[in-house]
C-alpha cells in the first residue's frame, strides 16, 4: 500500500489552522453601502423585490448612513429619487434636487467616518429612463450626455460628495468629468469608474427601488455580457482618462471579468454586489433553500477573492457586524 506524499489535509486540521491560511480576507472598511433616498415621503418605503432595503426619507438615510459608520462599513453610495422627471434629467445638477441635499446632509454629519458617494447617471433623473439625454431618432446621445454629466458631476462635488460614481457608460464620461471638476477647483473628488457594466437581467429590483421609467433596455450602452476584453478595454481607456478606482457589475456572473481587470490595471477595482444577486439570495434564504449568512458571507469572499478591492452591497452594515464578531 502506498501513501499520499502531499496531505493538503494537514492545513485544514482545525479552525486555528484553517484561519493562520486563509488567503482571502474581508474587512468592514472594504464594503460600501448602496442606499436610496426618495423626495416628497415622509415615511421609508419598502422595496419589494429586495427585503430589508428601503427607499428613505432625508431622515431615515441620515440614521441609516450613522449605522453604517458605526459598523465601521468604508462608504455610502448615494441614489436620488426624485419627484419631478423631465428630458434632460434637471434634477440632477440641481443644487436643490434630492442627490445633491442628501449628499451635502450625510457629509455634514458622516463625512468624517464614511466615504459619501453619488451616483453620477441621469436614468433616474429623466422622464425616459434613459441614461443619457435623447436625440431625435430616440437614441442616446453620448456627446450631449457627457455636458449634462459634467454639470452633475460639478453640481455633486459642491455638495460635498467626496467620491463620484460614473455609472452611465457614455464614452469619454470619466474626461468629461474630471475635466469640469478640475476646472471648478475639486481637484480631490475622486472618480470611481463603471467601467465594466454590463447590460443584462441582474438589474430588475434596482429598477423598482428606483421607480424607474425606462422602457426596453440599455444595450446600446452596456456591455454585452459575452464580453469578457472589452470590460478590460473599458477598463483601461478609463484609467487612461483619470478614473482613480475602476469598478466591474455586477459581481458574480463576472468573476472572470473582475479577476482580468484586477490582473490589468493597478487602480483599486472594485466590484458591486447588484440588486439581483441580492435578491436570488434573499429569495432562496426566504424559502429555506441556502443558508442565508453562510452563502452571503460566501459571496462576499469570492467577490473579493476574485480581485475585488472594494465591495458595493446592500448587506454592507451586516456583513460588516459578521466580520467584527468573528474578530
Ligand atoms: C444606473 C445604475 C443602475 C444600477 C446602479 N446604477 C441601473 C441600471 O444600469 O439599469 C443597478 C444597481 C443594482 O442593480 O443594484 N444609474
Amino acid at each position: 500500500m502506498s501513501f499520499p506524499t502531499h496531505r493538503p489535509r494537514r492545513l485544514r486540521t482545525s479552525p486555528a489552522v484553517r484561519r493562520l491560511v486563509r488567503e482571502t480576507h474581508l474587512a468592514p472598511s472594504q464594503l460600501v453601502l448602496p442606499a436610496f433616498v426618495r423626495e416628497g415621503i415622509t415615511e421609508p418605503v419598502d422595496i419589494g423585490s429586495m427585503p430589508g432595503v428601503r427607499q428613505h426619507t432625508l431622515d431615515s438615510l441620515r440614521r441609516a448612513a450613522v449605522e453604517a459608520a458605526e459598523a465601521g462599513v468604508g462608504g455610502i453610495m448615494l441614489f436620488g429619487i426624485p419627484e419631478v422627471r423631465d428630458a434632460i434629467g434637471s434634477g440632477a445638477d440641481d443644487p436643490e434636487g434630492i442627490l445633491n441635499v442628501a449628499a451635502a446632509a450625510l457629509a455634514a454629519e458622516v463625512g468624517d467616518a464614511l466615504v459619501v458617494q453619488t451616483d453620477l447617471c441621469l436614468d433616474e433623473f429623466t422622464d425616459h429612463g434613459h441614461c443619457g439625454v435623447l436625440r431625435a431618432d430616440g437614441g442616446v446621445d453620448n456627446d450631449a450626455t457627457l455636458e449634462r454629466y459634467a454639470a452633475m458631476g460639478v453640481a455633486q462635488a459642491r455638495a460635498g460628495a467626496t467620491l463620484l460614481g460614473l455609472s452611465g457608460m457614455m464614452d469619454g464620461q470619466v474626461a468629461a468629468v474630471r475635466e469640469a471638476l478640475d476646472t471648478e477647483g475639486f481637484i480631490d473628488t475622486i472618480i470611481m469608474a463603471y467601467s465594466a457594466k454590463y447590460a443584462g437581467a441582474f438589474y430588475g429590483p434596482f429598477r423598482e427601488a428606483v421607480d424607474s421609467q425606462l422602457k426596453g433596455d440599455r444595450r446600446t450602452y452596456q456591455l454585452d455580457p459575452g464580453n469578457a476584453r472589452e470590460g478590460v478595454r473599458e477598463a483601461i481607456a478609463d484609467v487612461e482618462e483619470g478614473a482613480d478606482i475602476v469598478m466591474v457589475k455586477p459581481a458574480m456572473p463576472y468573476l472572470d471579468v473582475l479577476a482580468d481587470v484586477r490582473a490589468t490595471v493597478d487602480v483599486p477595482v472594485w466590484a458591486y454586489q447588484v440588486s439581483g444577486e441580492y435578491a436570488m439570495i434573499e429569495a432562496a434564504a426566504g424559502n429555506g433553500w441556502i443558508d442565508r449568512r453562510g452563502a452571503i458571507q460566501e459571496s462576499l469572499l469570492g467577490i473579493r477573492r476574485a480581485g475585488a478591492d472594494a465591495i458595493l452591497t446592500y448587506w454592507a452594515v451586516e456583513a460588516a457586524g459578521w466580520l467584527r464578531e468573528a474578530h
